[in-house]
């Protein structure tokens, strides 16, 4: 078997271009790697290196306009609409840098709703406390999104992404608006859920510390994949 072969994530010449006006701007020219079931990678980069578009592509958010991406045997590109939204309930969870709770619920009917949203008939309490209290959330669920911190916040985001035990976890700076003591506890819950669930994690991030919660530290800068020697802002840290 080839290496590829076991791949669980497969990015190949990813390319995406968009248009403003009469510009074009290449957010993407030709990403390919491939990650492991049960890793942990984190992916940096300087701004506008095109980590977000890299990370709505891998999530079948958005299309790419060349190239594939290949989640746990599903090739995105030939997925119709509703069957990759189908794939995205079931296998993704998303944690983004803006939390994006929905502001009349609270807490817990924030968490639960992924649960109802996936069809997720296999409800377990258990988990959904382990979770909650892992992130220190327990005293928190009554409140609304108005009502938290913006690490609360985060961590009921977290707590959102994980519920459903999803194969893959997709993190776009999910601790960008932090301070230290709540990235301590994003990140060690995505490195806890890792390695004792087996998920698969990708996490984009600009900060150095964050980075080294993964397995492996990919590179990018202009749209492309680079070498660490070639990433001058990581070299300087
Ligand atoms: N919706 C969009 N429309 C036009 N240009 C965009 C859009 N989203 C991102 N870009 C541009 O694409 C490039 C990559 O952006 P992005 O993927 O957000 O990078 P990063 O997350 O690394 O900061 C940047 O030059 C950015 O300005
Ligand atoms: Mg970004």
């Amino acid at each position: 078997m080839s290496g590829m072969a076991g791949a669980f994530i497969e990015a190949k010449d990813l390319r995406k271009t968009y248009h403003v006006g009469k510009i074009e701007v290449e957010a993407l020219r030709g990403i390919s790697f491939s990650v492991q079931k049960g890793e942990f990678v984190s992916v940096v980069g300087p701004s506008g290196s095109g980590k977000s578009t890299l990370f709505y592509l891998l999530g079948g958010l958005t299309r790419a306009d060349g190239g594939s991406v290949v989640l746990d045997s599903d090739d995105l590109a030939t997925l119709t609409d509703a069957a990759r939204t189908r794939m995205r309930k079931r296998k993704i969870g998303f944690v983004f840098q803006k939390f994006n709770l929905l502001p009349t619920l609270d807490a817990r009917s924030n968490i639960t709703i992924a649960q109802e949203i996936s069809g997720n008939g296999d409800r377990d309490p258990a988990h959904f406390n382990r979770i909650t209290d892992l992130l220190g959330l327990t005293k928190r669920l009554g409140h609304r999104p108005s009502e938290l911190s913006g690490g609360e916040q985060q961590r009921v985001a977290l707590a959102r992404a994980l519920i459903n035990k999803p194969a893959v976890v997709l993190a776009d700076e999910p601790t960008g608006n932090l301070d230290s003591k709540n990235s301590d506890i994003v990140l060690s819950m995505l490195r806890r859920s890792n390695q004792e669930l087996g998920q698969t994690v990708l996490m984009i991030t600009h900060n150095p510390e964050a980075a080294k919660y993964g397995d492996r530290i990919i590179h990018m800068r202009d749209g492309q994949i680079v070498r660490p020697e070639d990433d001058p802002q990581w070299v300087a840290h």
